[in-house]
């Protein structure tokens, strides 16, 4: 199968749709990261998804729709402050769970009672999604536990042959995946930070947690408890303290005829000789560079030696949660 990369012009909509209706699986950009999409009504195009990223069976998919999509039929119980958190931050990058209706693919939930909806804001997302005019199921665009995708040719790298269209809207400008919020409590919880905030949740909808595993619990969010976003070459992973033992770390990989890259944030990297790559100056520029810088790491270096970022809050725990899962050290948000 030759995988074309097209713009979401009408040709290649129209192609869309058709590969959709016949239980096909198509990639499309989103403000985020790219999505991995299929009709989420069709068993076997869900199967598709899960086969083609190697992606465990118990990690469930969130399901797409465009903004005009009525999709109430698809889950039981909206609460009113889900209402006003779609009507402040939607569409965009942010995921809301519901008590599923049971009207899609089991599989799209992996047999969980509740169902995840987003309404991406990308236009290309929202073409496709209105082309379709099908509720898509989407994981991200990526091999199970590798980096996940901000341009057409990463989604290429991963899946290239193997299924037929990318539909290309350039860089996403997000770059970490979306909030996922549990809305079928009380009071809405965060399951994965991302963009949307807790703070910007918070100020919606009166009130905000964030979920923590309990050790041997098991997890809400399944996919939080996979190991993810991890770059093909060896990650290690210092705080700005530990800058001494990083350098350490650098001289040693040279001395062993390696290529080591240290990914830091810009005001740090003076502290640093050597390559390096800039993760950015503040943290919207983090999320949006982290997964590319990730993948152009695993291109050029043998070891990435990373220097965790010293803010924190609102979008730093998105931020942090992807990097330290990266870099292979534990992270609390
Ligand atoms: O930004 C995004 O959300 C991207 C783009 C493509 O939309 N999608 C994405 O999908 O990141 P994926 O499959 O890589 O991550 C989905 C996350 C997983 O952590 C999964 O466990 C969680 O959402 N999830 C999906 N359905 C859920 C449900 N019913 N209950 C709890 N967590 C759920
Ligand atoms: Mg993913």
């Amino acid at each position: 199968m030759t995988t074309r990369i097209s713009p979401p012009d009408k040709k290649a909509l129209a192609f869309a749709k058709e590969e959709i209706a016949r239980g096909g699986v198509v990639a499309f950009h989103t403000e985020t990261v790219y999505g991995l999409g299929a009709n989420a009504f069709d068993d076997r195009a869900v199967a598709k998804i899960f086969a083609l990223k190697g992606r465990p069976a118990d990690n469930p998919l969130i399901v797409h729709v465009h903004k005009n999509y009525d999709f109430s039929a698809l889950v039981d119980f909206i609460p009113p402050y889900a209402k006003a958190l779609a009507r402040a931050y939607l569409p965009g990058p942010l995921t809301m769970v519901y008590p599923s209706a049971g009207k899609v693919s089991p599989s799209v939930s992996c047999g969980l009672n509740t169902l995840a909806v987003r309404v991406p804001s990308s236009p290309t997302a929202q073409a496709f999604l209105r082309a379709v005019g099908l509720p898509i199921a989407a994981p991200s665009a990526n091999k199970s536990k590798h980096v996940s995708p901000v341009t057409a040719g990463h989604v290429y790298d991963d899946f290239q042959g193997e299924i037929p269209l990318i539909l290309d809207g350039g860089a996403c400008s997000g770059g970490i995946e979306s909030t996922v919020l549990d809305c079928t409590g009380e009071v809405p919880q965060i399951l994965r930070a991302g963009l949307v905030t807790r703070e910007m949740i918070a100020a919606v909808a009166g009130d905000c947690t964030v979920y923590r595993m309990q050790a041997g619990e098991q997890p809400k969010s399944p996919g939080m408890a996979h190991k993810h976003y991890a770059p093909k070459c060896r990650a290690v992973c210092f705080t700005a303290e530990e800058a001494q033992a990083a350098r350490v770390c650098y001289a040693e990989e040279l001395h062993a005829g390696g290529t080591p890259y240290y990914v830091c944030e810009r005001a740090l990297l003076p502290e640093f000789e050597g390559n390096a790559l800039d993760l950015g100056g503040d943290p919207a520029e983090m999320a949006a560079r982290l997964y590319a810088l990730l993948r152009e790491g695993e291109q050029k270096a043998t070891l990435l030696i990373a220097i965790e970022p010293k803010e924190r809050g609102g979008v730093m725990d998105g931020v942090l949660n992807r990097f330290c899962r990266a870099f292979g050290r534990d992270h609390e948000t």
